[in-house]
C-alpha cells in the first residue's frame, strides 16, 4: 500500500493554474501584455503581427493580447499603428487569430483604443510622443488642451463627436469579433481618449462630462456600453486604466480605486488592469513611481472585489507566482519580459520543473529531455 506522501502530486505553481474568464478558459495565468508594434500601413496588420504574436502564443502564455488597435484613423497614436476602422482589416487580423488557434493553446484578445490628444506622433524609436513632422491629422480629446507644447491643440468632443466615436468603438468591436478574437480589452489608460476624460489634468469640461469623478467617468462608461453591446454574453471584456496619473493635480490611487468601483457597479467588465502615468509628457514626475502596479491591482481586487490583471516590472517566474500567491491579481501580464523571451512561459515551466504546461508537439523533445534528465541526470539527451 502506498503512503499518502508517496501519492501526493507536487503543488501546481500558481501561474499554471487555469483561469475562467467569463466563458473563456485560459490554461494558465500568464498574459502577453498589449504592445504597439508600429508595423502597419493604414492600420493593416501583416507578417510582423503574425510572427510576433504567433511566436508569443507558441511560447505558452494563456492569453495573448494584441496591441492597441485603433477604432478610427485619427485615433492612431502613430501613422504605423494598427486599426479596426475598415472592413479590410478583418481578414489580416483573422489570419493571426487563426494561426494562434490552430498552433497553440493560447487564447487571443485585442485591445481597442483611440489615441485622443496623443495621436499623430512618431513611432517610438523616432521620438516617443513627439508629433509627426508631416502627414498628421486633427486630434480629439475631452478638452481643447494640448498634450505638450509641441502637440496640436485637440478639438473637445461635443455630443455629435461623442456619438461618432462611440459608433467607431462599436464597429471596431464587431470587426474584432468577426476576425475571431476570443476577448476584448479597452485601452482606458495612459492619457489616450477615454483616459483624457478621467484625468482632471486633461478634462476641464464644465458640462456633465467634467468636474466630479462621476462626471469624468461618464464617457468611459459609454464606451464600455458601446463595446459590450455588440459582444456575445460569454465573451470576456477587460479594461486597462491609469489607476494613478502619478503627477500632481492628477488622479491618485484612491481615485483609481473609485474608478474601479464605478466600473464594477456599472457592470460589463470582467477584469481591471491597473497601470499609471502617461497623462503628461514630462518625465521624472514628482510622484515616486511604484516599482510596478501590482500594489494597485491588490487594492482594487480587495477593496472593490473585481478580478485584476497585474502589469509592470514583473519579470521572473518567482515574481509572477508571488503576485498570485499574495492575492494581488488573478492574472499577470508581462510586456517587455515577452519581448526578451517569446517562450517565457515554456521556459518558466522548465525552470520550475512543472510538466503540466503543454508544449507544441513539434518541440516535444525539449520537455521530454528535461524529464529524462530529472529521472536520470546521467542521460545523454539523445
Ligand atoms: C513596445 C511597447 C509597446 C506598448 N504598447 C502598449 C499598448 O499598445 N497598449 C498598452 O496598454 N500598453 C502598452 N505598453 C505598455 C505595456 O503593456 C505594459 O503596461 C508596460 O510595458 C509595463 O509592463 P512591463 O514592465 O512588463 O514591460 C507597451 C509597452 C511596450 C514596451
Amino acid at each position: 500500500m502506498t503512503s499518502q506522501a508517496e501519492t501526493t502530486e507536487p503543488p501546481i505553481p500558481p501561474m499554471f493554474e487555469p483561469y475562467m474568464m467569463r466563458g473563456l478558459e485560459l490554461i494558465n495565468r500568464v498574459v502577453v501584455a498589449p504592445m504597439g508594434q508600429y508595423a502597419c500601413d493604414d492600420g493593416t496588420p501583416n507578417d510582423w503581427q503574425l510572427v510576433h504574436l504567433g511566436s508569443r502564443a507558441i511560447g505558452g502564455a494563456g492569453l495573448v493580447i494584441a496591441e492597441m488597435c485603433n477604432v478610427a484613423p485619427e485615433g492612431r497614436v502613430t501613422p504605423r499603428c494598427s486599426g479596426f476602422y475598415k472592413d479590410e482589416h478583418i481578414a489580416p487580423w483573422k489570419r493571426v487569430v487563426d494561426f494562434v488557434h490552430e498552433y497553440s493553446d493560447a487564447k487571443i484578445g485585442i485591445q481597442l483604443g483611440h489615441a485622443g490628444r496623443k495621436g499623430a506622433t512618431r513611432v517610438m524609436w523616432e521620438g516617443h510622443n513627439q508629433p509627426v513632422e508631416e502627414g498628421g491629422w486633427p486630434l480629439l480629446s475631452a478638452s481643447a488642451i494640448a498634450y505638450s507644447n509641441e502637440s496640436t491643440v485637440p478639438q473637445a468632443l461635443d455630443r455629435e463627436l461623442m456619438d461618432m466615436v462611440l459608433g467607431q468603438y462599436r464597429r471596431a468591436a464587431e470587426r474584432a469579433i468577426e476576425a475571431g478574437f476570443d476577448m476584448l480589452e479597452l485601452h482606458g489608460a495612459h492619457g489616450y481618449l477615454p483616459s483624457s476624460f478621467i484625468s482632471p489634468i486633461s478634462n476641464q469640461r464644465e458640462d456633465e462630462y467634467g468636474g466630479s469623478l462621476d462626471n469624468r467617468m461618464r464617457f468611459l462608461l459609454e464606451v464600455v456600453d458601446a463595446i459590450r453591446s455588440v459582444m456575445p454574453d460569454d465573451m470576456p471584456f477587460g479594461i486597462k486604466i491609469s489607476a494613478s496619473d502619478l503627477t500632481d493635480g492628477g488622479n491618485e490611487i484612491e481615485d483609481g480605486v473609485e474608478i474601479s468601483r464605478a466600473l464594477k457597479a456599472h457592470g460589463g467588465v470582467d477584469y481591471i488592469c491597473p497601470s499609471g502615468g502617461g497623462i503628461v509628457p514630462w518625465g521624472g514626475q514628482p510622484r515616486p513611481r511604484p516599482k510596478g502596479f501590482a500594489e494597485y491591482a491588490h487594492r482594487i481586487r480587495h477593496e472593490v472585489g473585481i478580478p485584476t490583471m497585474a502589469v509592470g516590472n514583473i519579470n521572473t517566474p518567482e515574481e509572477v507566482n508571488a503576485v498570485l500567491e499574495n492575492g494581488d491579481a488573478d492574472l499577470v501580464a508581462l510586456a517587455r519580459g515577452h519581448l526578451r523571451d517569446p517562450y517565457w512561459t515554456l521556459h518558466a515551466s522548465l525552470e520550475l520543473d512543472y510538466d503540466g504546461q503543454p508544449w507544441p508537439n513539434r518541440y516535444f523533445t525539449v520537455p521530454r529531455l528535461a524529464k529524462l534528465k530529472q529521472e536520470n541526470p546521467e542521460a545523454d539527451g539523445q
